[in-house]
């Protein structure tokens, strides 16, 4: 891990080498290119979101010689996933400016790690239990009460790895899916959530840290579909969510963005689910939304420059945009729309330069930027571009 000591200032002009070439990187390099910084990314896929607005080295996330010379060529190295091998993530480390370390990367590739060092940065995780076996299995699920969540330690997104037990008879079954990984399993406590929430968070390695408003997400089938903000929670309950991000943030010594992804109960408790240490899809809001964006936070933590302010400007609702939703997206945007005229809403688009809009796939992001959440959302549910979950 980076010590505050070795903390260096990069200043634009610099290059920021970034293992991975997805939508993450590709929002990073926009927004450091903005400042005057220089990217290069490394992934295996030609032409991938980041290489089209970046330099590219085309090669496997595992390939050292590929990993060399983005050490050679860049300043300072970060990542845009979590899955970075351990031997190019310690190579990376000897050869070249790393300022996020590598224990952070370790902590929350797995399950029971994080969750212990959520726990001792003070904040809950839903009581869970490691399981080896499939009395463990039966043994956790009668201490905790069905349903339950089974989910493998490692490898998991978007809800895969991931079973949720609501009857004895499906244990064995469960226990054996998920065992296929070849990974830990972790059991989980059912959370009866009233709403899911997120606060991204940002130390830099002088240990100045920020967090971003807290904001209210809707899953649809696992995939993030909506982030609301501001969060339609207490104020008292926000104050307390961006507390704990950053409690969070200065006890696992994290460098750039941590996300924090929460449940709220009915009686206003807050857990912790899960983490990430990179920018997060329910900080897309930020782009038009904040005074600094998740991405230019990120490149201000890893160079060493102050943090941004990160007030909200305005309310505003993220939605995703999913294979099946560019083609009737793209019709939209080539005509006057009527609709955001009438409700006052702006619809800023964010498409990722990904060629194949296969379904389900993450193609793109929209920001309706909105007086308030309601006509944001009723700008979304009027073009019938997308499925809305009921109870929005
Ligand atoms: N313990 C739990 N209680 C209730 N719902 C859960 C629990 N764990 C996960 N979920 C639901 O499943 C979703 C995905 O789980 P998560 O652990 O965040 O995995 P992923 O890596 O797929 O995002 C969560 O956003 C939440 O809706
Ligand atoms: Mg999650």
């Amino acid at each position: 891990m980076a010590a505050a000591g070795d903390a260096r200032v990069l200043l634009p002009g610099s290059t920021v080498g970034i293992l991975g070439g997805g939508q993450l990187g590709r929002m990073m390099a926009l927004a450091g290119s903005a400042m005057g910084y220089r990217f290069v990314a490394l992934d295996p896929a030609d032409d991938s979101p980041c290489g089209q607005v970046a330099d590219q080295i085309v090669a496997a996330y595992d390939d050292q010689e590929a990993a060399r010379e983005l050490a050679r060529r860049a300043d300072v190295i970060t990542y845009e996933f979590e899955n970075v091998d351990a031997g190019v993530a310690a190579m990376l480390m000897e050869e070249s400016y790393v300022p996020q370390g590598s224990e952070l990367l370790y902590t929350t590739q797995h399950r029971l790690r994080e969750k212990r060092a959520i726990e001792a940065a003070g904040a809950r995780v839903a009581p869970y239990a490691e399981i080896r076996s499939v009395d463990d299995l039966r043994e956790a699920a009668a201490s905790f009460g069905l349903p339950c969540v089974l989910k493998t330690a490692t490898g998991g997104y978007d809800g895969k790895g991931q079973w949720v037990i609501r009857s004895e008879a499906e244990i064995p079954e469960a226990f054996e899916t998920l065992s296929r990984a070849g990974t830990e399993l972790v059991l989980e406590q059912f959370i009866r959530f009233t709403k899911e929430l997120s606060v991204i968070a940002a130390r830099s390695p002088q240990g100045e840290t920020k967090a971003f408003p807290v904001a209210e997400n809707i899953h649809v089938d696992n995939i993030l579909h909506l982030s609301i903000v501001p969060a339609r929670i207490d104020a008292a309950v926000q104050a307390e969510a961006e507390r704990l991000a950053v409690r969070i943030a200065e006890g696992l010594g994290a460098v750039g963005l941590i996300a924090v992804e929460l449940f709220l109960t009915e009686d206003g408790e807050l857990f912790v689910n899960e983490l990430a240490p990179r920018p997060h899809n329910s900080g897309h809001y930020t782009m038009e939304a904040c005074r600094t964006s998740q991405f230019e936070q990120h490149v201000r933590a890893v160079c060493g420059l102050p943090l941004g302010d990160t007030a909200l400007l305005t309310p505003v609702v993220m939605v995703n945009v999913l294979g099946e939703h560019v083609a009737p997206l793209l019709a939209r945007m080539g005509r006057q729309d009527e609709a955001e005229r009438r409700l006052g809403t702006s619809a800023k688009v964010h498409l990722y330069g990904k060629s194949e809009a296969k379904s389900r796939r993450k193609m793109g992001h929209v920001n309706v930027l909105a007086s308030g959440c309601d006509a944001a959302l009723s700008w979304i549910r009027e073009t019938g571009i997308w499925e809305m979950p009921d109870g929005v």
